[in-house]
């Protein structure tokens, strides 16, 4: 196996998620993306949708200084980062009652969705699924998300990528499509980046 192949294969980021301490290997797709495409700077507030079992909130944790917020979000219970503010419940039902703790910290600067659907295999189903909770992640950004801030979504090649691509062209300036080197090629996972909410 080559050098190349060997980097890109999952389990070298599994192997190396161990040993530098994150909870999961999708840790270095938010790493790349950060690395080449946002700043995320100490003072700022980042909401991290589907963030069970923590990888990418260790990632932001570890940029955000005493000034800065990070909220995460998922079905499951998540072992607790240090001032983190966990909300365990499906995004379908977050309202703004939710943030009321938080609220000097809203809106967000950076909003991060990893969250994926149960697949059933049904591509139709699957798409569809995942397209329920992109329009989930879409209300998040129309009312939390800051004017000029950025957004990251995990979708699947096809259908939910066209929409979503879409969705935030109408809504920010720049709109990028990014599969990161931890992502496995074969897997049908790919990122929508999108910076500089427009002020409407
Ligand atoms: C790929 S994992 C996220 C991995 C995480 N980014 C990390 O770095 O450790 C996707 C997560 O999305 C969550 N999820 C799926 N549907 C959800 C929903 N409707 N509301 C909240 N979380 C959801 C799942 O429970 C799962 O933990």
């Amino acid at each position: 196996m080559s050098l190349k192949s060997n980097y890109r294969d999952g389990d070298s980021f599994s192997r190396k998620s161990k040993k530098e301490g994150y909870r999961s290997r999708a840790s270095y797709k938010l790493k790349e993306i950060l690395e080449k495409e946002i700043k995320v700077s100490k003072d700022q507030s980042v909401i991290d949708l589907g963030s069970f079992p923590g990888g990418w909130s260790q990632v932001i944790k570890n940029l955000l200084g005493h000034s800065g917020k990070l909220v995460a979000i998922d079905i499951q219970p998540m072992e607790p980062i240090k001032d983190c503010f966990f909300l365990e419940k499906p995004i379908e039902d977050i309202t703004e009652e939710d943030f009321k703790e938080i609220k000097e910290f809203l809106p967000f600067d950076l909003v991060l969705s990893d969250m994926a659907p149960n697949i059933s295999g049904i591509k139709e189903r699957d798409d569809s699924l995942m397209i329920d909770l992109v329009d989930r992640v879409l209300f998040v950004i129309d009312s939390f998300l800051k004017a000029k801030g950025s957004v990251v979504i995990k979708v699947f090649h096809g259908e939910s990528l066209d929409y979503t691509n879409n969705a935030l062209k109408e809504r920010f300036k720049n709109v990028k499509i990014f599969k990161p080197k931890a992502s496995r090629p074969n897997s049908k996972e790919i990122y929508v980046i999108g910076k500089e909410l427009k002020i409407i």
